[in-house]
């Protein structure tokens, strides 16, 4: 007996040394993390319970027989987060790059299986050089059963990506298909092909920090979220993201009893939105004033910053909000944050979490462009958003409301449940003085009377209360007192069900 005990301390101790002391010194030295500290970080102490440690791979090709690891370069298991279930894995860059072979694929699929059995959330720390090169077609087939989960698991128990290291070919399409991508910078890349085949096929000369680091991908391409100096800091914040999500769609998302009071007021919102409507102001201040605690996790703030989502509490429930930025763009709509927007949208549906709307919008971004980029259908994905969403919606307008964008950002139309307009507000098809240049084409070469007929449309459509007439807009509220109100229409709001008619699923404009 203790023969055999001391034989599985043995492999334990060998499995725990993944690739080797060297390429372990090789992994910090490069200022990263190896797998199983990152997940010592990201889970409670001592909550972690490991499968498949002694999992081999099955290749015999380019003297692979004589190269086996055990756990075969991911760590995989479960554990709590603030005492919450989670299933995790951790790819391992110091066993064969990390790199997905049949049997580490196999690993990853028997924690997702069961985290969908059980409805908990799976987190993935990728460190992966892609595909196992030795193994060829049985490590595409991995990779397409763990995506064949992926897209099973969406909507259904929340996903969630760290890139923690070089992340090519295979290993970014699972983490493409999760609900929120996080990276480090300097050690994380993302891309399809590393710079080296980009020279050959494109010509183009590129780093691997321009190709895909985690400055491109939350600046640029917007396929990441947040991009953090190290991987304890993306831990860390991937802890707190947690504290937001239920475990699954089966459950409601988890309270967090606050002491803010819910009626408290906040005067400074009176003067939030300047004298002249052409002014900017911070939408991220209202956002602030009105949650828990002046607490707003927010996601993507560095990509299509003409708009602002993220999580945050009203009365200790979690809430995702969406803000029209009027610091950015005018806070127009435009492609990118349109696609933002909606798949935070979506995501909230999906896992019942209620929304938020701030609302200033001068309308779509017009031009070239925006016109052959596709702004159309891309548009559209906020518009089929909210008005496929079921959860609670509440919506405030701040000040423009113009055109389309009006009905898109959760208006009455699409079923908004409560929605709110400051004084300031201004619900109109068009700008005034878009609008008059149009109304009064012929008397646009008369300044003196344009801008008389400009005051005429303000006083008369740039308001809230030819909608408030209309029933579009369910009340005219004092800023100061937004967080009551919202609280107040949430707390309302609790059990509400609307169903969508059954279908197999709708047709959103990809
Ligand atoms: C097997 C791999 C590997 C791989 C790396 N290694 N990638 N082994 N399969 N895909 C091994 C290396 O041989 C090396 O072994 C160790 O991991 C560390 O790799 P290095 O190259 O020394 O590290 P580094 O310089 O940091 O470069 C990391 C890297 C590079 C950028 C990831 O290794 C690389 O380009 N790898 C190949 C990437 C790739 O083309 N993958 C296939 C994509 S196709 P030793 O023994 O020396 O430590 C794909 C298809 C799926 O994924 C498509 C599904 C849609």
């Amino acid at each position: 007996m203790h023969d055999i005990i001391r034989q599985l301390d043995r492999m334990r101790a060998q499995a725990r040394l993944g690739g080797g002391e060297r390429r372990i010194a090789a992994q910090h030295a490069k200022g990263k993390l190896t797998a199983r500290e990152r997940l010592e970080l990201l889970l409670d102490q001592g909550s972690f319970e490991e499968w498949d440690m002694f999992v081999e791979h099955r290749s015999h090709d380019f003297g692979m027989d004589r190269e086996t690891v055990p756990g075969d370069g991911v760590v995989t298991g479960y554990g709590m987060i603030n005492g919450r279930l989670v299933f995790v894995f951790s790819q391992d860059f110091t066993v064969f790059g990390g790199s997905l072979s049949e049997a580490h694929a196999e690993k990853i699929c028997k924690i997702m299986d069961q985290a969908m059995k059980v409805g908990a959330p799976v987190i993935g720390l990728n460190d992966s050089g892609g595909a196992r090169i030795q193994e060829g077609v049985a490590s595409l087939g991995g990779y397409a059963e763990v995506f064949q989960r992926n897209v099973l698991a969406s909507g259904v128990i929340p996903q969630i990506s760290l890139i923690m290291g070089p992340c090519a070919g295979g290993a970014v399409y699972s983490p493409a298909m999760t609900d929120f991508i996080f990276m480090v910078k300097d050690s994380s890349y993302m891309f399809v092909t590393g710079p080296e085949v980009v020279k050959t096929v494109t010509h183009e000369e590129v780093t691997a920090e321009e190709l895909g680091g985690a400055i491109t991908h939350t600046t640029r391409s917007g396929v990441a979220d947040l991009a953090f100096d190290s991987d304890v800091e993306a831990i860390l914040m991937v802890r707190r993201l947690f504290n937001y999500l239920p475990l699954s769609n089966r459950e409601r998302p988890p309270l967090r009893p606050s002491n803010d009071p819910a009626d408290r007021l906040e005067r400074s919102l009176d003067t939030l939105v300047p004298i002249n409507p052409n002014q900017p102001y911070d939408m991220k201040e209202l956002i602030t004033k009105a949650v828990d605690d002046g607490e707003f996790y927010e996601l993507a703030p560095d990509s299509a910053k003409n708009i602002v989502i993220g999580f945050a509490r009203m009365e200790g429930a979690p809430v995702g909000i969406v803000a029209n930025q009027p610091l950015v763009l005018a806070g127009c709509l435009d492609i990118r944050s349109s696609i933002k927007a909606a798949r935070f949208v979506r995501f909230c549906d999906a896992f019942g979490i209620p929304i938020v709307t701030f609302v200033d919008v001068p309308g779509f971004m017009p031009g070239t462009a925006q016109e052959y980029g596709g702004i159309i259908r891309h548009g559209a994905k906020l518009l089929f958003a909210y008005a496929e969403c079921t959860v609670p919606k509440v919506t405030v307008i701040t000040r423009k409301a113009y055109g389309g964008a009006y009905d898109v950002m959760s208006s009455k139309h699409l079923r908004g449940d409560v929605n709110f307009a400051w004084p300031s507000a201004e619900i109109a098809v068009m700008g005034p003085k878009g609008a008059v240049e149009i109304i009064f084409r012929d008397e646009k070469n008369d300044p003196t009377k344009i801008s008389a007929r400009e005051a005429e449309y303000r006083e008369k459509f740039a308001n809230p209360f030819i909608a408030g007439r209309r029933g579009y807009i369910d009340d005219v509220i004092m800023p100061h007192e937004t967080r009551k109100r919202i609280c107040r229409s949430l707390a309302m709001l609790r059990d509400k069900q609307v169903d969508n008619p059954w279908r197999k699923h709708g047709n959103i404009p990809l």
